[in-house]
């Protein structure tokens, strides 16, 4: 028998990256808020809708290919924005870039990268088949500085900007707080290197942290603001996904960070369905948190979602094996996809749809 060298799953990758991360990294990239009941519930939630595949239909020239915000994509899969990148391998945002690069996958970079948003852009910019390239911002307390990055985004050559708005502040962290995480030195925000310190705030909520924290009217000024199309990343309740379409935002990200946030908030494939009603169709809807496996995806879609975007598992991939790894994870996340969308008899995205999702299952109480 011929042992595999790289794990064969996106679990498998989970436990292998746990053995290479040192502790306090691990807690920063693989923990959630408060109690994890999120992050937990997150993954479980894809897991419980039952598929009731359809047999006999014709499967032949069939793809993943899929319409995303004007584009033709290869796949639905997007890397989700991820922080500090360098801390899971020297390469970093540069690796993961070239891995979603090299499969087609879209990439999502974070206004809290640890590699200039030019280099990204510049290491992938002229790939043929890569996927689209977004930029997550984080708007800062400085106006004039968040217009300024807003022009070094459009000018490196990113083709949406990515709003997140369920982080005003950060989320109760125990498991980081317990092992003692902190940045080592070398690795930084680089691209909030030239923001000015925040004065002294008043105080309010959380010690005037969020005093600054930005409203729908610093969204719909940036809409107007920008050429790019807008996203807001981290929306669960249909009526935000309403006025955010309403204010001419071009897509949401159904998300809650991967459960970093708001502990116990809705997982992620519970609030899919609302939101898919009220704006699907309107405006492109993405959800992320938990994904792992090719039926998740299928799951995602079925629910009303255009696209998926996977963070930790990127981070797996590039803790076991750099660039490499995190191509082979999204390379293992396509070859399931498609496994699950043939044995559905679904020879398109298009094909996806509710009538491929079981009745939901009573839930039984659990024996003593
Ligand atoms: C994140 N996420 C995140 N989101 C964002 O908008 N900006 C960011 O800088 C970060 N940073 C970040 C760091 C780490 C270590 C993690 C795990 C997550 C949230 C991320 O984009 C995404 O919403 C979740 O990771 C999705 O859940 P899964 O796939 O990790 O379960
Ligand atoms: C996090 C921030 C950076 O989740 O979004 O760690």
């Amino acid at each position: 028998m011929v042992a595999h060298a790289l794990p064969v799953s996106l679990s498998g990758y989970a436990r292998a990256a746990a053995d290479r991360l040192d502790v306090e990294a691990l807690a920063y990239f693989d923990g959630g808020a408060g109690d994890e009941i999120s992050r937990a519930a997150n993954g479980r939630a894809w897991q419980v809708p039952t598929l009731v595949p359809r047999i006999l239909r014709r499967l032949a020239d069939g793809s993943t290919r899929c319409p995303l915000l004007g584009r033709t994509l290869a796949h639905p899969i997007l890397l989700a924005p991820v922080a500090y990148q360098r801390l899971a391998h020297p390469d970093g945002e540069l690796a993961a870039a070239c891995a979603a690069s090299a499969q087609g996958a879209g990439l999502v970079l974070s206004t809290q990268a640890s590699v200039p948003l030019e280099a990204v852009s510049a290491a992938i910019a002229d790939d043929p088949d890569r996927g689209p390239l977004w930029f997550q911002l984080y708007l800062q307390h400085d106006e004039r500085f968040n217009r300024a990055l807003v022009r070094r985004v459009e000018a490196a050559g990113y083709e949406a900007i990515v709003v997140t708005v369920d982080a005003p502040c950060s989320g109760v962290r125990d498991r980081e707080r317990a092992a003692g995480f902190e940045l080592p030195h070398g690795v930084s925000a680089v691209n909030l290197a030239d923001l000015p310190p925040r004065r002294a705030a008043p105080p309010g909520l959380c010690n005037g942290l969020v005093q600054n924290a930005p409203t729908w009217e610093d969204i719909a000024r940036l809409v107007r603001a920008t050429r790019l199309p807008l996203l807001l990343k981290g929306v669960l309740h249909p009526d935000d996904a309403r006025q955010a379409h309403a204010i001419g935002v071009a897509g949401i990200i159904v998300s809650n960070h991967g459960g970093r946030v708001l502990d116990t908030a809705i997982p992620t494939a519970h609030a899919l369905p609302a939101v898919a009603d009220a704006v699907g169709g309107k405006m492109a809807v993405l959800v992320d948190g938990g994904i792992r496996r090719g039926t998740d995806i299928v799951k995602a879609l079925a629910l009303g979602a255009d696209a998926v975007l996977i963070g930790r598992p990127l981070v797996h991939g590039l803790a076991v094996a750099g660039a490499h790894g995190v191509a082979h994870v999204i390379r293992l996340l396509r070859d399931e996809l498609e496994i699950a969308m043939a044995l559905c008899g679904c020879a398109t995205i298009a094909d996806i749809d509710a009538s491929l999702l079981g009745p939901a299952q009573p839930s039984h109480s659990q024996p003593p």
